[in-house]
């Protein structure tokens, strides 16, 4: 209490301190790119004509791999199948919560097949029952758990129906958002979680509507500019603290870094020709 006469309490003017961030083991199912190539054009990234260097893109791949496991999580990997040059992007194969599995569909002809070897390795891995889906459906592409909610994205990809089932086969609660701009037609390209309830995103790849279900649902988010966004610098990963990114996100790293995260930059160059980053080569198993 201050008591009349008494000088003025003046605290000093600092920001408050970042919270200590908690990582937590997890557990990720991937895919070599054994058979990676550039050989249709599904998204803007992907120019058929500019040549891929499958060898580079397989050293990136095991080098975010090791970053994982150095980081002490489990990778699990898909046997990669030849004549699926998308296959490394295991994300759209499987959105996984509580155990319970939702399968794919893809919209593409050409990455069809790649539901079916991601089912199967569920099923001889402890997965039985894994649901699969009536309506286009990208998996992890356009669905992202943050602990509360399965935040669902829609525009380009998957089936706005396919929120409804995705509500179905998990049985958590799903928030739809509409996709806006063909760079990121997938909601792992615009948004990322780094903890629970605290995501980052590129506002401008969202829909008025989506903006401000996002602003009323994470107030503090990381907003992440046209830069960072623009080297699919939210196509990243985090654990709760490190937080697994394209190298050339120099901005959000040192936003995340700021919130007290620590950022873990990896040279995904190669696999961006084809519109990918490190969360597209990252399908989480959540039991
Ligand atoms: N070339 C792939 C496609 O267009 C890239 C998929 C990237 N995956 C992701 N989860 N965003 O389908």
């Amino acid at each position: 209490l201050v008591a009349p006469g008494d000088a003025p309490l003046t605290l000093p003017v600092a920001a408050a301190p970042a919270p200590a961030r908690v990582p937590t083991a997890r557990r990720y199912l991937m895919c070599e790119p054994r058979h990676f190539a550039v050989e249709y054009r599904i998204n803007p990234w992907m120019d058929p004509e500019q040549p891929v260097d499958v060898e580079l893109a397989v050293r990136q791949w095991r080098e975010l791999k090791g970053v994982y496991e150095a980081l002490g999580h489990r990778v699990d990997v898909v046997e990669p199948a030849p004549g699926l040059p998308d296959m490394v992007f295991a994300a759209n194969s499987g959105t996984v919560v509580g155990g319970r599995v939702l399968g794919s569909r893809f919209r593409a002809p050409q990455r069809a097949p790649e539901a079916e070897h991601f089912r199967r390795w569920f099923e001889a891995n402890g997965y039985p029952g894994v649901v699969m889906p009536e309506r286009i459906n990208e998996a992890e592409g356009d669905f992202t758990w943050t602990g509360r909610y399965l935040l669902a994205g829609t525009g380009f990809r998957t089936d706005p129906a396919a929120h409804a089932e995705a509500q179905e086969a998990l049985g958590v609660p799903v928030v739809s958002l509409r996709l806006v701009d063909p760079r990121y037609y997938h909601l792992d390209t615009a948004l990322f979680v780094l903890a629970e309830d605290l995501v980052a995103y590129y506002p401008q790849a969202f829909s008025p509507g989506s903006r401000e279900v996002l602003a009323g649902l994470f107030p503090d988010a990381v907003l992440a500019d046209e830069r960072d966004a623009a080297c699919l610098g939210l196509n990243a990963v985090s654990d709760g603290r490190n937080v697994v990114l394209p190298l050339e996100a120099r901005g959000l790293a040192a936003e995340v870094e700021r919130r007290g995260f620590t950022a873990v930059p990896v040279d995904i160059s190669e696999l961006r020709k084809s519109g990918g980053g490190p969360k597209c080569c990252t399908l989480e198993i959540r039991d």
